[in-house]
């Protein structure tokens, strides 16, 4: 009587379960990592990323046999990303465009006819805002436009395939869209046409600060680093009108390194100067220039965890190889790592931090959670710390 007690208990609460989204990125330029990724775990996984022109016609590199290789399977759907941080120069000039915006979307449909997927994840991260330094940009229309694109992309896709329920996504920035005066307090008319925006829950605190501090800070400490956290911008577009049930918070699978001028070890926070030179990040990181926009060549500081628990810098989730150090700060809910003898400090995500958010997301009644990218797990470590906080019960 007990047992059957539980069951029903059990198969109610799957039933009300709110969130259960687990939407990965895949770079297709880390697919040879893929094999490793417990993929049925994702509920979407997107390959990242499709590029368009500056006519609207998309391409993404050895797309045949990358599109060929992905059909979607009872429990895990295949998008295509669209665009991406060097991928965007072009969205603000199509957009205005009622000519190339409509062939944009036709183009778009034609690859789900010719590749079999289900929707389209768009990350025009910046709209009416300058991301990557050589994109145009405008204030002023790119937010309105973005919405006259995807109400037309909606009608396109239902139009095309009654049958299935083709999806739209949308990666997007901590804040809401912004319009001339900024940030906008209403985007809700977002809502109807997409099924979820991927909110970018990373990159807060870097080179760029004036300190070290937290990547990806679930709370932010007052008065140190950014003023922004996992849980305000959560509220933020919660706020602007997107509802809860249409949002997946984002989890970065990687860390960030800094050098600072103090030893931070000795220190009560982690927040200290910093070097504005970025050191060498995990073996991965390669002196590059930016590959859209050209420049000076720079590391990224990126690394990625399975680089951290491989490459003798973390030898168990929550333990570090001398030099380094590792300390879990209980006020932003995040692990940081030191290195005295280099005076490098990486702030990053692991099981503790990216379950506390998977929480705060199930607190919060949102779709589920994003993941930067799926390819940066190590023995699915971050990707169980999710499913088994998600589903547990
Ligand atoms: C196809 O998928 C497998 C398994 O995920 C992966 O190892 C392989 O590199 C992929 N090939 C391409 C061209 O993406
Ligand atoms: C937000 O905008 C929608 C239309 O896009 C409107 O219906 C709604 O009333 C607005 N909400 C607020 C709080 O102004």
């Amino acid at each position: 009587m007990l047992a059957r007690i539980c069951l029903l208990v059990a198969s109610v609460a799957a039933v009300a379960r709110a969130s259960d989204v687990i939407f990965g990125y895949l770079p297709t330029w880390q697919l040879d990592k893929a094999a490793a990724i417990d993929q049925s775990k994702y509920t979407h996984l997107s390959l990242a990323f499709a590029i368009p022109d500056e006519s609207g016609s998309i391409s993404m590199e050895n797309q045949d046999a990358i599109l060929t290789n992905y059909t979607s399977t009872e429990s895990t759907k295949i998008l295509v990303s669209l665009g991406g941080w060097t991928g965007s120069k072009h969205f603000s000039a199509i957009l205005k465009d009622a000519k190339k915006r409509s062939d944009m979307a036709q183009n778009m449909v034609r690859w789900i006819k010719d590749y079999n997927f289900d929707g389209w994840d768009i990350d025009f991260e910046y709209p009416g805002r300058q991301g990557d330094s050589c994109h145009p940009f405008d204030p002023a229309q790119d937010t309105k436009n973005l919405l006259v694109f995807v109400n037309d992309l909606r009608q396109r896709l239902s139009d095309e395939f009654p049958e299935s329920q083709k999806l739209i996504t949308l990666a997007t920035r901590f804040q809401p869209f912004d319009g001339p005066a900024g940030p906008l307090d209403n985007v809700s008319a977002f809502a109807a046409p997409i099924d979820f925006i991927n909110i970018m829950l990373y990159d807060f605190n870097g080179v760029w600060s004036d300190s070290t501090g937290p990547n990806a800070p679930l709370d932010f400490a007052p008065g140190k680093g950014l003023q922004v956290s996992y849980r305000s911008s959560i509220q933020a577009w919660i706020d602007a009108g997107i509802p809860p049930a249409k949002i997946n918070a984002g989890l970065p699978f990687y860390g960030r390194t800094t050098t600072a001028k103090i030893d931070i070890s000795k220190e009560k926070d982690m927040y200290q100067p910093l070097n504005k030179q970025i050191p060498k990040g995990d073996a991965e990181d390669l002196e590059e220039a930016d590959s859209s926009c050209g420049g000076s060549k720079a590391f990224s500081g990126v690394w990625k965890y399975r680089n951290l628990r491989s490459e003798g810098v973390l030898d168990s989730v929550d333990s570090a190889v001398s030099p380094w150090i590792r300390h879990f700060d209980p006020e932003t809910i995040t692990p940081w790592l030191f290195n005295r003898e280099t005076m490098d400090f990486i702030s990053y995500d692991d099981t503790l931090s990216i379950s506390a958010k998977t929480q705060h997301a199930m607190d919060k009644g949102l779709a589920g959670v994003m993941v930067w990218p799926a390819t940066n797990d190590y023995d699915n470590e971050l990707l169980s710390a999710i499913y088994d906080t998600l589903y547990q019960e």
